[in-house]
């Protein structure tokens, strides 16, 4: 459920007529609503309850530092990937010890910043990786808490771009050679082995993934334990799909993933780390958008907005469906035809629907993209010099600007001329 619902004919977030928004704004933007984020995170922690767990925010998903900021008061920890992450979430108040550290490649860099302003601890993914932060480690004259990320070749189903559970993919360790790594990490000065972590997609709909990696996580906790290992935290990862389209087949809910987890891992008495992205930020956003010009093609109508593949460009990079609303409410028995809903950027590619049964919307009014709120505002680019857009976030009747769009002279000063041209 979410709170984006039409009222007196005209789409609102919460108690915020989109078309107020715009008349402030300008199109195109991003807008979240603050009751659908705080259920959403609610929801899927009490679904793990009677379990004592910590949700880590996948950050990645939407990094504003106001969206950081309400989960993070409603207990949220927060699962980092960079430098830059590690930086937003400490801006958004959450202190070290509620931040994972995630990735493949960390730096001696971001190591150095996490161990200095505290880390509840880095997910490791490989050898390479164990020995830097080690090295690290010792010469800030601390000790790094670390889960190692092993792979437990299970296929999640799921788009292949989004899939990292799998034995060909670049994540983590194979897990049939945890129990060597683990015993080297276990030996080393500057490293406190305190879990095991596993992380095998995104969008996965389906639950037999997760329970069969989940099995393999708990019966390698047995084996680490007999080898002598404190293995008291278990990071489960994110990638629990949302339903993007409205059809009959609805993705499972966080109730079930929960028993999933206590089925799985419950017994074993460690603590359990999730770290939710898009469930959690996903159905909380809209992307709102005029349309500029209804063209007829060949056989086609091509309805072109002013959003673009550099706003939002899961449609285009992963074929990935958004339902498209729009913001004046049509009638029952409005005629519908089928459109291709597209952006201005001169690349074929820069299309958000293909042949979509929509009802015609007049060139000038709005629309919205669904589900926009995780992997949308934080993949956006300013390619063909078109501004980010701005972010806002509402909550009840009020709503505020959590990001501006710059203006093309902001844009255009961050480049800078050498002095021989
Ligand atoms: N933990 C780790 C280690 C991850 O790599 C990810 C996502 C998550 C948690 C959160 O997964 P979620 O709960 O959001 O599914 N840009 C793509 C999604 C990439 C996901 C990358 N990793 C998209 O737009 O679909």
């Amino acid at each position: 459920m979410d709170h984006f619902l039409y009222k007196d004919g005209v789409l609102n977030a919460e108690d915020v007529l989109l078309t107020d928004i715009a008349a402030t704004v300008g199109t195109p933007f991003y807008v979240y609503s603050t009751a659908t984020l705080s259920r959403h995170f609610r929801v899927f922690d009490e679904a793990l309850e009677g379990m004592d767990h910590l949700v880590c925010y996948a950050m990645k998903a939407n990094s504003n530092i106001a969206v950081l900021k309400i989960l993070a008061e409603l207990g949220a920890g927060m699962d980092v990937v960079s430098g830059g992450e590690y930086t937003r979430a400490k801006a958004a108040g959450v202190p070290g010890n509620r931040i994972v550290f995630s990735g493949v490649g960390k730096t001696r860099e971001e190591m150095n910043l996490a161990l200095i302003n505290g880390i509840r601890q880095f997910n490791v993914e490989s050898e390479p990786e164990l020995k830097i932060l080690n090295e690290v480690a010792i010469s800030l004259g601390s000790i790094a808490p670390i889960t190692i990320r092993v792979n437990p070749d299970v296929d999640a189903k799921t788009h292949a771009k989004i899939s990292t559970g799998k034995s060909e993919d670049k994540f983590g360790i194979p897990i049939a050679k945890a129990r060597e790594v683990y015993a080297i990490a276990g030996s080393m000065q500057g490293i406190d082995v305190v879990g095991i972590d596993v992380h095998i997609g995104s969008q996965i709909t389906d639950l037999e993934p997760f329970r069969l990696a989940y099995q393999k996580v708990a019966e390698l906790t047995k084996v680490l334990r007999g080898d002598g290992h404190n293995i008291r935290r278990l990071d489960l990862g994110g990638g629990l799909g949302i339903p993007y389209e409205q059809t009959n087949q609805a993705p499972p809910l966080p109730v079930d993933y929960g028993k999933v987890v206590r089925d799985t891992v419950g017994h074993l008495g460690c603590e359990i780390e999730i770290e939710p992205g898009r469930l959690l930020a996903g159905n909380a956003g809209l992307l709102v958008s005029s349309v500029i010009y209804n063209k007829a093609g060949e056989g086609r109508n091509f309805m072109i907005v002013d959003a673009a593949m550099n706003d939002l460009i899961r449609p285009a990079m992963y074929d990935a469906h958004h339902d498209i609303l729009p913001i004046i409410e049509p009638d029952i028995d409005a005629d519908q035809q089928q459109f291709d809903v597209v952006g201005p950027v001169c690349e074929s590619g820069d299309t958000f629907a293909k042949q979509r049964t929509l009802t015609p919307v007049a060139d000038g009014e709005m629309i919205a993209f669904r589900s926009a709120g995780a992997y949308g505002a934080v993949m956006a680019s300013e390619y063909n010099t078109r501004p980010m857009i701005p972010e806002v976030l509402v909550h009840g009747d009020q709503f505020a600007v959590i990001r501006k769009r710059p203006s093309f002279d902001e844009m255009i000063k961050r480049d800078i001329l050498p002095e021989w041209l």
